[in-house]
């Protein structure tokens, strides 16, 4: 029986905490990646908090009893992380599972094991100590990892599904069927120049950083009072960050660092 009289605030508010504090630990790890200057697996990161409504539907339709639904239910607290190549699923899982923070008590694959409708992510079930005022809280919340491809093709399927409820067209699931294909040959193809696309982004992560560095030393290069020497490296810089030409941007830093240094000397 569904207890109408249960107070659902307060029953969904270490859900709701451990939504947020895993999502920001998630955005956390990215920006590590990034200001390591290293590629990140994670693309980007999307959280949710189960409605009441959803639950209550769930638990009719599977029969799940109040009591049951803490450890019945694992898709209250969901997180998903998008990747943007299939390799970073795995990654991604190997590293959740070093976690202490995060226990695995379930993978579901269906990724190797798609579903029929042509359903593919890696789904993580873990246990998640919340602290609360009245103590810690171990819940279960669902981690989603599936590629950008996936996830464009999760969200079609879904929207259909809302749609047409139990009833859609068997030659639309079957498009389904097949465009889950088209999208695994993307991913497969995708993956055969992960590594330059790796590449490329820390590469533009580096220049960005040099840019950032060149300006911030041309003005204390121009505090020091050296303007014709700022002048002639703006010139310079502007032409070498137009042509693409991250080396020569690398050799003027380098150039206006010693420069400073000497200057710093001088004072
Ligand atoms: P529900 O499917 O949520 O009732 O629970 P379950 O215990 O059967 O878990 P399952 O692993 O099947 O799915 C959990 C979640 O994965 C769902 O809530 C969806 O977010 C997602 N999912 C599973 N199957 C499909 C699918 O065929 N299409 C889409 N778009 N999403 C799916
Ligand atoms: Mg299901």
């Amino acid at each position: 029986m569904i207890q109408t009289d249960m107070d659902w605030d307060d029953f969904l508010l270490p859900y709701d905490q451990a939504v947020e504090e895993m999502a920001l630990k998630f955005t956390l790890l990215r920006d590590e990646y990034i200001k390591r200057g290293e590629y990140s697996p994670i693309h980007y990161i999307s959280k949710r908090l189960k409605s009441v409504n959803s639950i209550m539907e769930k638990m009719h339709t599977k029969n799940i009893t109040f009591d049951e639904i803490a450890y019945k239910m694992a898709d209250i607290a969901g997180i998903r992380l998008v990747t943007q190549f299939e390799e970073d699923i795995e990654l991604l899982a190997k590293l959740i599972a070093t976690r202490s923070d995060m226990k695995i008590i379930e993978r579901k694959d269906y990724f190797k094991n798609p579903k029929p409708s042509g359903y593919k992510s890696v789904h993580l079930i873990v246990e998640y100590d919340v602290n609360t005022i009245r103590g810690v809280e171990s819940i279960i919340a669902e981690i989603q990892l599936r590629t950008l491809a996936m996830d464009f093709w999760a969200t079609i399927e879904h929207s259909l599904n809302y749609k047409y409820r139990d009833e859609m067209p068997g030659e639309l699931k079957e498009r389904l069927v097949i465009a889950a294909k088209t999208v695994h040959e993307l991913d497969r193809e995708m993956g055969t120049i992960r590594d330059e696309i790796a590449d490329a982004q820390r590469l533009f992560t580096r220049k960005t950083e040099i840019i950032d560095a060149i300006l911030e030393n041309l003005n204390t290069l121009g505090k020091q009072g050296k303007r014709e020497a700022v002048k002639r490296y703006f010139k310079n810089f502007t032409e070498f960050k137009d042509s693409d030409n991250t080396l020569q941007l690398v050799l003027m830093s380098k150039e206006i660092e010693r420069e400073l240094e000497e200057g710093s000397v001088e004072l």
